[in-house]
Parts: structure tokens; C-alpha cells; sequence
């Protein structure tokens, strides 16, 4: 699939015709409930293109018609009072009036978060609560956009939130599956197939990394050298993943870009990837920017094995956890109520 925004797949062109926003439902009693799922961007050796959708954790987000002008954020439960109640501030208010704005709506809108997420834990947090959003505003407007023509939104909303509009967290929390950000100028989001059987483990220790931080430790350039082992292995997980390969997977899953940077911030990083290797996954590296650790697994009774592994070397290091374990998620965000 290839978004080129200027001249938007669709017939709207990514703006409502007139007549449409005047028969807009702007029913103030009508509820709309959207739920968005956590992400593993990078995958280990796609830094800003691969990332993939799991089927939980995940935000919800509840819209309805407001008569206040603009985004207003009524509730957010779970965050323990930390995120910004400002809608221009927070990445679902953020994602929800650039939707607004394109679509030519007046009316304003409120917005519920349920923020399931841990804030700060590389599993897409940010993205999660913007993807929520867009899809209960855009339901609740009568759909103007396509699903993959949200992605522009959110993606403003993950400049907000960490500074950088990259796509690898909000097209997979967006649309499901395994994608490659093939190019962002202009934005051409790709869907790999993959195995069925995939099952990923996600363990989160209880610190908390900032993107916007983990994203400054990166050096702006690379060796030659690096490079070519680097896209080899890019290369070689899609090949992997394609072909059901699982010792490609496994060998592709090296990084030569953010983990020598990252994982210095997360105590316990290496034997972490040894024990989940030694537990049977194929491999393992930091979800997004961390702290939260991913391992890939081809079967259910191995999964809880890797998991407990490396929630076990994160206690000697003297942290808490918790871990996730699931499917890889065809589908991404969805309307899950409408009242
Ligand atoms: N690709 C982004 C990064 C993902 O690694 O900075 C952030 O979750």
C-alpha cells in the first residue's frame, strides 16, 4: 500500500465535501468506543520501519460530540494524573483535531482515555492512545477517512509526544500485522505476511524511558560496514518472515544501530536476550525504545518458559516486571462499542 497524502486513495481526497459535514450526526447521546493495540517497533533490526501489532495490551478511547469548540479531554484513567489533560498536549487530543481539521469539522468532540498502556514503556504507549482516538472520532463522524488514511494524524501526534513523526508504532496499533515503513516521503506502508504460529513475549521491567532520551543517545551516522550487515539483516528477517523460516528470523534478529546506544539503560540487558534465548525464542532485543523486552517464540508452551526467564533476570537486577504474551494481531485498532 502506498499514501501519497496529497492526492489521498479515496473519492473525499482526505477532506468531506460539503454537503457531507452538513449531514454530519452530531447526536450528543452517541458514545463511541475504540480500542488500539500495543506495538513492537523495530523488531531488532529495523529501526523507524518494522514494527508489528500484538492483540493485548492496548488504550481505549470513548468520543462523543461535545458543544465546546475543539478537542476536550474529560477523563483519563490509569495514567496516575501524569499525562496532559490539554488536548494539544496529549497525543489522542493531538491525533483527534488533526482529524478534525482535515475533515472541515466544527464541532467539537470529548474525549475518555483508558490508558492501559504503561507510560514510558516502548510498547507504543503514545501511539496506542493517538490510534484510539482517530478511530472512535473518525466513527463517530461517519467514517470520512479510510482506515489507512488516519495515519497522517497520528503520526503528528507522535511528533508531539517523543519529537519525531516516526510510523513504526501507529501503522502497525493502526492497521494490524507486520509492517515496513518502506519510505516516509512520501509514506509507503507495507504489509509483510508472516507465520501464524508467531507468538510474542513481552516483558516490561518497571522503569521508565522517554523516547525523545533513547532517541538522542542514537549516533547520526553509521559504518559502511554496519550498514550492509544492517540491511542484510533487515532484508533477511522479511525474507524470514515470508518464507517461514525460522532460523532466518532467528539470524536476522541482530542490531547494529539503537541496541548498542539503548541497551546500556536497561540493567540486565544481555543475559535478559541470553536467557530468553536459552529458554527456546528465537531472539530477543528492546521493544521501540524500552524499557520493555521482546522475544519471538513459534510455540504457546515455550512462551511462558521465555517469558518467566527474563522476568527472572530482571528480578536479580532488582526490578519488578510484568510480561504479555500473545499473537501477532492481523487487524489493529477497532471499534469495539457504540452506544
Ligand atoms: N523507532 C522508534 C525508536 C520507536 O526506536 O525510537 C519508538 O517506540
Amino acid at each position: 500500500m502506498k499514501i501519497d497524502m496529497n492526492s489521498a486513495e479515496g473519492e473525499n481526497n482526505g477532506v468531506l465535501p460539503a454537503t457531507s459535514r452538513e449531514q454530519l450526526p452530531t447526536d450528543n447521546q452517541l458514545l463511541i468506543s475504540a480500542f488500539a493495540p500495543a506495538t513492537v517497533a523495530n523488531v531488532v533490526c529495523g529501526f523507524d520501519v518494522f514494527g508489528f501489532a500484538v492483540e493485548n495490551p492496548g488504550d481505549v478511547v470513548h468520543a462523543r460530540w461535545s458543544d465546546k469548540p475543539g478537542v476536550t479531554i474529560t477523563n483519563i484513567e490509569k495514567d496516575g494524573g501524569l499525562l496532559p489533560r490539554d488536548s494539544e498536549k496529549n497525543t489522542a487530543g493531538v491525533a483527534a483535531i488533526q482529524l478534525l481539521k482535515a475533515a472541515g469539522i466544527q464541532q467539537g468532540v470529548e474525549i475518555e482515555l483508558v490508558k492501559n498502556l504503561p507510560l514510558g514503556s516502548g510498547m507504543g504507549s503514545s501511539a496506542s492512545s493517538a490510534v484510539a482516538s482517530v478511530v472512535a472520532v473518525n466513527q463517530l463522524a461517519g467514517n470520512p477517512f479510510q482506515k489507512k488514511e488516519l495515519l497522517p494524524f497520528v503520526m503528528e501526534a507522535e511528533r508531539i509526544a517523543c519529537g519525531s513523526a516516526h510510523a513504526d508504532n501507529v501503522a502497525p496499533s493502526l492497521l494490524g500485522g507486520f509492517i515496513l515503513v518502506r519510505s516516509y516521503h512520501p509514506l509507503d506502508i507495507v504489509t509483510i505476511p508472516f507465520p501464524e504460529y508467531l507468538i510474542c513475549v513481552l516483558v516490561h521491567p518497571h522503569i521508565e524511558l522517554k523516547t525523545k532520551d533513547a532517541r538522542q543517545l542514537l549516533k547520526p551516522t553509521l559504518l559502511l560496514r554496519d550498514a550492509v550487515q544492517q540491511w542484510g539483516n533487515t532484508a533477511g528477517m522479511v525474507a524470514g518472515l515470508m518464507k517461514q523460516d525460522d532460523e532466518l528470523i532467528a539470524r536476522s534478529m541482530v542490531d547494529l544501530v539503537a541496541e548498542p546506544a539503548r541497551s546500556m539503560l536497561i540493567p540486565g540487558y544481555d543475559e535478559v536476550k541470553r536467557a530468553a534465548k536459552e529458554a527456546g525464542s528465537l531472539g530477543c532485543g528492546i521493544s521501540g525504545s524500552g524499557p520493555t523486552m521482546f522475544a519471538l517464540c513459534t510455540k504457546a508452551s515455550v512462551s511462558d518458559h521465555v517469558g518467566k526467564a527474563m522476568m527472572q533476570v530482571f528480578e536479580k537486577a532488582g526490578l519488578n516486571s510484568e510480561m504479555y504474551i500473545s499473537k501477532l494481531n492481523h487487524e489493529g485498532a477497532r471499534v469495539i462499542g457504540s452506544w
